[in-house]
């Protein structure tokens, strides 16, 4: 069974999300470890609880990004991972990082890339007036938010949306997708060659959008 190590920032319900399929024996992984940068991340709690090694590492105790990501990695490692799950990590990796861990680092993000990459993508997207938004898993690169996309979901954006109503309707569709991108990498169907992403045995349909 493929190893998994979790990094988040916050909240984590992507987290929660993945630990989910897996107790309901969907997603055929170890989740070896959780690491936060923040100690007050509620997802290091909720991770806890579920029985998973977890590991803060503040990066305001490191004197700068290299040194920091040096650190973030050696604790990866210790848990030796098949894959590494960013799952609402904010933080900005370094290219040494992000090739340590080539074609072993996902990414969710909340927009349909490459539209939105930052913050504030769901205030964005109303801004812009765009109808159909979205999330995306992606192999990570070192430019930020960018990558060989894994999947994508779209949803519609509604004449009465606010950030909050559209980032509820954004994140239903990320808990959906990020097991789902898990789940092929577990299964030995994912993979990314020359730049491009493969599922091997998936049938994308056009009409299953929205
Ligand atoms: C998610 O919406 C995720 O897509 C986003 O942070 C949120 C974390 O929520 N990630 C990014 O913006 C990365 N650029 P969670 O902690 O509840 O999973």
């Amino acid at each position: 069974m493929k190893n998994i190590v979790i990094l988040i920032s916050g909240r984590g319900s992507n987290m929660e999300a993945l630990i989910a399929e897996r107790d309901a024996g969907r997603l055929p992984v170890n989740i070896a470890a959780v690491i936060s940068n923040r100690a007050d991340a509620k997802g290091l709690e909720t991770a806890a609880a579920a029985g998973i090694a977890t590991r803060c590492l503040d990066h305001k105790a490191f004197a700068g990004r290299e040194a920091f990501d040096a650190a973030l990695a050696a604790c990866i490692d210790e848990f030796s991972p098949d894959l590494v799950v960013l799952a609402g990590f904010m933080r900005i990796l370094t290219p040494d990082f992000v090739r340590h861990y080539a074609g072993r680092l996902l990414n969710i993000h909340p927009s349909l890339l490459p539209s939105f990459p930052g913050l504030h993508t769901h205030q964005r997207a109303l801004d812009e007036g765009v109808r159909i938004h979205g999330c995306t898993v992606h192999f990570v690169t070192a430019e930020l938010d960018h990558g060989p996309v894994v999947v994508q979901a779209a949803v519609a954006v509604l004449d009465d949306d606010d950030e909050a109503s559209l980032a509820a309707r954004v994140l239903r569709q990320e808990h959906r997708v990020y097991p789902q991108a898990v789940r092929w990498f577990a299964e030995g169907r994912l993979t990314l060659i020359d730049g491009r992403v493969r599922v091997a045995g998936e049938v994308f349909e056009q009409d299953a959008l929205l």
